[in-house]
């Protein structure tokens, strides 16, 4: 509802709010994943630039947003502080001296808040439109945004700790369990078996890279990460954490080539409000397909979610390997048929 609101107000504003043809008549719209707000401004005669952190169809992504000058910009309120902080940083590095910076996003997301978000040098920021529970903020700039440009400057370095020591971790607004350890994240750690030298481990959801990371540490000399993840973000971090993994931005599994040995998973459930499993669907259903011949998949959740039965379609093996708190970690391989043999006569714990 945020940009239809948005582009509303483009629609709208009064003539001295209005850019006009003598303007620079270029707009850049930040992380705003509905196309109302683009539409709008396209109509009233800007060029639209558009740029967001996260890789979905027909949709380009970078880990930062395209220089400037642009003749305005447009933040769409993200979930974090921190990244509201950051892309308004960047929103006013993108503009000169006087052009506005226009912030808008729901009343359940905090918009009514979010006026602080502005960075120092920007005027202050007004309520420009107020309708089904969403808002405008616009402010002008007024001076440089203090930090300087780029996404090093929103670096973030926190100690996390699997077991053998705290080592650095490079995290940036935005990514997944930003500042620690995920506590599910680190019982799939805690299972995780060794992959030889020469084998290949995927980080489906890689985020900043713990698991990847882990894995590689257990094995050894010599196995080959690939870190998978839709966010270019945290991609970015994990490029810091895991130097010698391989990045891959990507929604499924298409967008790699097996055979791995071990695919390990703390998949997204969220996407969105709503919680959905249509990624671990998609990564349940896909992986049998680039799994090497024994290779096995290592996924963790929340124990309450049906992961076992969705398992139970794909794999005919499937282990309950560790429960901890609220969260599960399941084994699941396509076993041979001699191994289902001798799972069926007990020496296996589970299969289904
Ligand atoms: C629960 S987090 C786990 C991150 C990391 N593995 C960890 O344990 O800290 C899930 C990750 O999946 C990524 N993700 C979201 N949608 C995805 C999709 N369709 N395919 C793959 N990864 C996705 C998110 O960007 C996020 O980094």
């Amino acid at each position: 509802m945020a940009s239809p609101v948005a582009a509303e107000w483009v629609r709208s504003r009064p003539r001295r709010e209005t850019p006009r043809a003598k303007d620079n008549l270029t707009a850049l719209v930040l992380a705003d994943p509905a196309p109302h707000l683009a539409r709008a401004l396209e109509e009233s005669g800007h060029t639209v630039t558009r740029w967001h952190r996260f890789l979905s169809p027909g949709q380009e992504c970078a880990p930062w947003p395209p220089p400037g000058p642009f003749g305005e910009v447009w933040v769409r309120l993200p979930r974090s502080t921190l990244e509201a902080t950051m892309l308004l940083h960047a929103a006013a590095a993108r503009v000169e001296d006087g052009a506005r910076i226009h912030l808008f996003g729901a009343g359940d997301e905090g918009i009514r808040s979010a006026a602080k978000h502005f960075p120092a040098g920007t005027g202050e920021a007004q309520a420009v439109l107020i309708k089904r529970r969403c808002r405008v903020l616009a402010a002008a700039r007024e001076a440089p945004p203090p930090r300087a440009d780029g996404l090093d400057s929103w670096e973030t370095r926190a100690p996390v700790d699997w077991g053998d020591g705290p080592r650095d971790w490079t995290f940036y607004p935005g990514v997944f369990a930003h500042g620690r350890l995920d506590p599910a994240t680190a019982l799939l750690i805690d299972c995780l078996p060794r992959v030889p030298a020469g084998g290949r481990i995927l980080d489906f959801g890689a985020g900043t890279g713990p698991l990847a990371a882990a894995a590689l540490e257990g094995g050894g000399d010599g196995p080959e990460a690939v870190l998978l993840d839709p966010d270019a973000i945290s991609l970015a971090a994990a490029a810091r954490n895991v130097p010698t993994g391989k990045r891959v931005l990507g929604r499924d599994l298409a967008a790699v080539s097996g055979p791995f040995d071990l695919i390990v998973s703390n998949p997204p459930i969220h996407a969105g409000k709503p919680q959905s499993l249509r990624a671990v669907e998609a990564l349940v259903r896909e992986a049998p397909h680039v799994l090497a011949p024994g290779g096995e998949l290592a996924v963790v959740a929340q124990r309450r979610l049906p992961v076992d039965r969705l398992l139970g379609r794909s794999f005919n093996r499937v282990r309950t390997i560790a429960d901890r708190g609220p969260f599960r970690v399941w084994f699941a391989k396509v076993a041979r048929a001699d191994e289902v043999r001798q799972a069926e006569l007990g020496q296996f714990s589970q299969v289904t």
